[in-house]
């Protein structure tokens, strides 16, 4: 599906328009054009969210009735005064994520696909330029968080560690300045990853490290902002398995990985001027006669002991190796993505991810941009206090909490642990997110978080 600005009309085009007196959105046809009428709320009650939630619900309704070309007239919604800025953007992104659908096993029908191919929007000549820059944007964000949500989505048989390595490099490989190197066990090994190596070792499919760089600031000495992204492809939780239905899902305990991947590819395809590095520690949780056990001491790439209080907390495992490669760049920030806790989800339901940081700016800045973007997050706390939780009994530290709450907290204070040396870190709990729920007006499976908000954050 493409977002165009001003194209002529084509044939069987329906029109969409708002109004704030059908009782429910419907398709009319008959008259001289077809149109779709989509219920709106009054001006006054609209607002961002909304708007986006808006633009889902109208594709959707396109989508329903297998119509391949609408018109959008841009007049309208710019009545909506307190929706703020970069309306197209949002337009394009919500629009393009809203179409998603995830295809790969199912067969493709005889007559195709009846699928959008157009949306015009019609603007008038003052808010064309600006409108096709931003509509730009979105598409190209849109793309990226749908490329991030078909690594997700994609089951653990066919998305092993070298899978997700060897489909990083198929993404990048039309970016200019960007630049893949993948670490197999050994390498890993050499560099005493012990988090990565004991995750791992249960699973015949060989751990990997990925490492993406993307050079696009004027000067290649300038120091990037490294992204790193939880990259467990499947998460059994080890020795301590999850029951059913818990382990479900868990092909996608790599979203925090394929976020950050996607994000990378969109600031190169942006062409922003920044230098910046991912890393993804691939593995696969999983039992075996050579897992790693609870009770297990580990000793991590930097160091510090590690005792293993629970096998299925591997994600912080994995991230604080991560971390402590991450030291190698001298980043002037450093941000992690991983659908950490379930905990997390238990905080704040399933609208919202959560957010840790000792930056209060850092902090102001992320939550302001997390409700321009989209992608809604909420910060919880990280005092110092809470390290007493994660004392260990034999080892320095623990992988689990000394009580059963603040499990999100917890975790984030394993984090901060093996981040403690950075000028600007924070991390993002994604576990809330992960998957789209009803009213989001998504295809149900993988929602891409945080792709929408690191690019905003990240952006020129
Ligand atoms: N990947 C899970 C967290 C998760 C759960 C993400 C549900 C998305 C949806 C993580 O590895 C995990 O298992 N965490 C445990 C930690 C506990 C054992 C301390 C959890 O949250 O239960
Ligand atoms: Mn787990
Ligand atoms: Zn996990």
């Amino acid at each position: 599906m493409k977002i165009v600005v001003n194209e002529k009309k084509a044939k069987n085009e329906v029109k969409v328009i708002f109004s704030q007196d059908v009782d429910s959105t419907c398709l009319i046809t008959g008259r001289k054009d077809d149109v779709i009428m989509i219920k709106t709320e009054k001006v006054e009650q609209m607002n961002r969210r909304k708007w986006a939630l808006l633009i889902r619900k109208i594709v959707g309704e396109i989508k329903k009735h297998k119509i391949e070309n609408a018109r959008i007239v841009w007049n309208e919604i710019t009545a909506y005064k307190n929706l703020g800025e970069n309306l197209g953007e949002v337009f394009a992104k919500n629009a393009i994520i809203a179409d998603y659908e995830f295809r790969k096993y199912k067969k493709r029908p005889k007559e195709g696909w009846k699928d959008i191919k157009k949306i015009v929007i019609e603007a008038k000549d003052k808010d064309q330029a600006e409108l096709k820059k931003s509509t730009k944007k979105g598409t190209v964000v849109a793309k990226y968080i749908n490329i991030s949500r078909d690594l997700a989505n994609t089951p653990g048989n066919d998305m092993t560690p070298k899978i997700l390595a060897s489909e990083t490099k198929k993404i990048m490989k039309n970016l200019a300045n960007v630049n893949v190197n993948v670490l197999g066990e050994k390498q890993i090994k050499a560099k005493k990853m012990g988090g990565v190596i004991a995750v791992g070792q249960g699973s015949s499919n060989e751990s990997q490290f990925i490492i993406i760089t993307y050079n696009g600031a004027k000067s290649k000495s300038e120091k990037p902002v490294v992204l790193v992204g939880k990259g467990v492809t499947f998460d059994t939780g080890g020795i301590d398995t999850k029951p059913y239905p818990h382990a479900l899902d868990m092909m996608m305990d790599m979203s925090g990985g394929a976020s950050v991947i996607a994000t990378i590819g969109a600031l190169a395809e942006l062409k922003v001027k920044k230098n910046i590095v991912v890393l993804v520690p691939a593995v696969e949780n999983m039992p075996d006669g050579g897992s790693f056990r609870p009770g297990d001491v580990i000793k991590m790439m930097d160091g510090t002991t590690v005792e293993v209080g629970h096998t299925d907390a591997e994600g912080r495992l994995i991230l604080a190796d991560a971390l402590s490669y991450a030291k190698t760049f001298k980043p002037q920030k450093v941000i992690d993505v991983a659908t950490l806790t379930g905990a997390s989800m238990m905080a704040l339901g399933e609208r919202a991810m959560a957010v840790f940081t000792r930056d209060e700016e850092f902090a102001k800045e992320i939550i302001e941009l997390s409700e321009e973007s989209g992608d809604f997050a909420w910060r919880l706390p990280l005092w110092e206090e809470y390290e007493e939780e994660i004392k260990g009994k034999i080892a320095e530290i623990s992988n689990i909490g000394r009580s059963n709450y603040g499990g999100a907290i917890t975790a984030a204070t394993f984090l901060h642990h093996f981040a403690k040396d950075f000028k600007k870190w924070a991390h993002l709990d994604i576990a809330p997110t992960m998957t789209s729920i009803e009213g989001d007006f998504l295809t149900k499976g993988a929602k891409g978080p945080g792709v929408a908000l690191l690019v905003n954050l990240l952006d020129d």
